[in-house]
């Protein structure tokens, strides 16, 4: 005889993690699985281990997806307040960091912790290294092979997550689940990853590993950015470039302002006029760093000679280039570096209220498996809680 419970999730993530609570709160015997050792893995790893676990300001707006309305109903039931008064209620302290972004003081196993507490409940039980296969649809359900056990639920719910970091769990199966039952799947890729450059540029770059530079990017579709840029021994990481790397398609370039505080053409006037003798090199070097500046100058980006002979047309060259530095990234570092995947189920399918299936009754899909996927800021794992306790209402 196959057990039975009201609601099997499958997956012990962020999304996973908070729908199994809502739904054992409402009384519903809840079954949550996962294949790996333990929950919340990248909840533990997120934010530098302090995890960025929401954001002061969340709008739709935030948020990718083919349908940028999907994601208003499920963010306006559960907010970042609500998240915010569920962390408070367990004592956790928080701190905000730039741009509204708010992150444990102490651990992110404080968050794991803490939903493992909301699921501390009679009706809840949680299993771990247990594989889901076989999943059929039932008169009154589906029935799935948990290992080599047979399981029956009136509702079935995908939380496994995105494609990002193979090496904690990530697999296609909830894309695999809805493609067996008909549900389209938008076409994935990496978002929030670092670019790799082309060999001659990530020859030249390299040695610049480790600078830091605050700029605005900006892609091709005009979205952009204001955040610092990190040089890597593989390409160009840091928050800016993990922003626009999920606006970024490949093959075209992202154009750059290295100086997004000042007007370069009238500030090099005003060097000019006061120090005539000084070079670019070392004019330049006082508003960037100063090995970035000399590596331009070793490619022949820009020439090295002193003000008084610059003419004002060099001048205003010399001030697009910084203001307008364009780099075509060779591509992404891909999913092993990632923090999301872009694409996944597609939202049509789906009840934007309560992320059932539409033509699927009692299956339901939340977190990152769906097609939307936040900027960085805390932007995601707000989605898990807003999507999973929405569907935790309903299943
Ligand atoms: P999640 O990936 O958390 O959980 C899916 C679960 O399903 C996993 O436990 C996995 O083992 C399980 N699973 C997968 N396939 C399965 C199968 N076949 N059978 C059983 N179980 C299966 N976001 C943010 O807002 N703030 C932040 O600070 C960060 N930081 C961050 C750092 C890093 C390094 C990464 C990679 C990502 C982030 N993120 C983030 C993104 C955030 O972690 C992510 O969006 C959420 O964890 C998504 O939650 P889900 O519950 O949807 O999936």
């Amino acid at each position: 005889m196959a057990e039975k419970f009201d609601v099997v999730v499958v997956g012990a993530g962020a999304a996973g993690l908070m729908c199994a609570a809502e739904a054992g709160k409402r009384g519903r015997s809840v079954l949550v699985v996962d294949h790996g050792k333990k929950p919340g893995r990248k909840i533990l790893i997120s934010g530098g281990g302090r995890c960025n676990f929401t954001n002061y300001d969340v709008t739709a707006g935030n948020y990718l997806c083919r349908n940028p309305h999907f994601v208003k109903s499920a963010l306006s039931q559960y907010t970042q307040w609500d998240f915010i008064a569920m962390v408070a209620k367990h004592e956790i302290a928080f701190e905000e960091r730039d741009h509204g972004q708010l992150f444990c003081e102490d651990s992110a196993k404080d968050i794991v912790k803490m939903l493992l507490a909301e699921c501390d409940l009679p009706s809840v039980q949680q299993r771990y290294q247990v594989d889901a296969h076989q999943i059929e649809q039932t008169e009154t359900g589906f029935r799935l092979m948990l290992n080599t056990d047979a399981v029956e639920c009136d509702s079935l719910v995908i939380a496994t997550g995105g494609l990002s970091m193979p090496k904690l769990g990530a697999t296609p199966f909830g894309y695999q689940v809805a493609e067996q039952f008909g549900l389209s799947v938008v076409p994935t890729t990496a978002g929030l990853v670092p670019f790799t450059l082309h060999k001659e540029e990530k020859e030249a770059y390299a040695e610049l590993s480790g600078i830091s530079i605050p700029v605005v990017v900006e892609a091709a579709d005009g979205t952009s950015f204001k955040e610092s840029l990190l040089f890597t021994h593989r390409g160009l990481s840091g928050p800016v470039i993990l922003q626009i790397s999920s606006y970024w398609t490949p093959g075209q370039a992202v154009t750059i302002d290295l100086l997004p505080a000042l007007d370069l053409q009238e500030t090099l006037g005003v060097m000019r006029e006061k120090h005539p003798n000084q070079s670019l090199k070392n004019s330049l070097a006082r508003l960037l760093p100063k090995r970035f500046i000399e590596v331009l100058i070793e490619r022949g980006d820009i020439q090295d000679k002193p003000l008084k002979q610059l003419n004002p047309k060099e001048v205003a060259a010399v001030a697009t280039y910084f203001h307008q530095w364009r780099i075509a990234p060779n591509g992404t570092e891909g999913y092993r570096t990632a923090e999301v995947t872009l694409g996944g189920v597609d939202t049509d399918a789906l009840s934007s209220k309560t992320m059932e299936a539409k033509q699927i009754p009692g299956l339901y899909f939340i977190g990152e498996v769906m097609d939307v996927s936040g900027w960085l800021g805390g932007y995601n794992f707000q989605w898990a809680w807003s999507s999973g306790f929405v569907a935790g209402q309903h299943v």
